[in-house]
């Protein structure tokens, strides 16, 4: 167990690096984390639990990142509009199947963004199978906590649902795909 003082101090100090990286271009003490945060678009208004949506929450809500509160798993779930184009789909229910207990689940957003904070899984024990509303992931989570490591959002070159050669385009579920439980209508 790391003394909780070491561990404050050591938020702190990650923290530092993430506010210096826009202004000074430091380049934090992780490459590969810190090549994803790099990467990252500027805040837009103030930090929410509706904000960046698609984004990789937990290089920021992590030791790493240091955004409170950390989280144990977090993402973003999407749908297909009448046009095709992705939009938000609140109300959704998330289960995730860790490989230690019983499954818990988390609700998303008028953003579409779900997240279970760090403290309330502490134990959380990876691999993990994961569904989002009746869709169900077919491979597991090795060890990644945030869904949007893997599932991309959209680019120049990564059109459509994002599906590219290194993602597997944005969490989608049917439009309606929505759980009472979730503040939803009848799954
Ligand atoms: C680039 C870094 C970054 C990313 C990526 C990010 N956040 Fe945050 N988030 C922050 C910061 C900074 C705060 C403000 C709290 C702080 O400074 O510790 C915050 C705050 C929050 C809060 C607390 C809001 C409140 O009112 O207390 C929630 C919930 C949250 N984010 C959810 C998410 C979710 C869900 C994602 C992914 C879809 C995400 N964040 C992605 C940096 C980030
Ligand atoms: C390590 C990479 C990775 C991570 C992390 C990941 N996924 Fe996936 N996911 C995939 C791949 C690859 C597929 C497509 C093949 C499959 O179903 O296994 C997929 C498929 C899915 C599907 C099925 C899609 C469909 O249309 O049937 C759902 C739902 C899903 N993922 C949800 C999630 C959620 C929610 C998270 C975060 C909690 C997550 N995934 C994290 C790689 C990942």
């Amino acid at each position: 167990m790391v003394p909780v003082s070491h561990g404050r101090r050591f938020a702190v100090l990650s923290f530092a690096f993430v506010l210096g990286v826009g202004a000074f271009g430091c380049n934090g003490n992780d490459p590969v984390p810190q090549e994803v945060l790099d990467d990252l678009p500027a805040e837009q208004g103030s930090p929410s639990a509706l904000h960046r949506p698609g984004q990789p929450c937990l290089s920021c809500h992590s030791t790493y990142g240091a955004a409170a509160p950390a989280f144990a798993i977090a993402g973003t779930v999407y749908k297909e509009n009448a046009m095709g184009a992705l939009a938000a789909a609140p109300n959704v229910k998330v289960e995730i199947f860790d490989s230690a207990g019983p499954s818990r689940f988390a609700c998303t957003n008028a953003a579409g963004n779900f997240y279970i904070e760090k403290d309330k899984w502490a134990d959380l024990t990876f691999p993990l199978k994961v569904r989002a509303g009746q869709r169900s992931m077919n491979s597991i989570i090795g060890r990644e906590g945030s869904c949007a490591s893997c599932h991309k959002l959209p680019s120049d070159d990564r059109p459509g649902n994002g599906a590219g050669h290194d993602s597997a385009g944005v969490v989608l579920v049917d439009d309606g795909d929505t759980d009472p439980i979730c503040g939803g209508g009848a799954p």
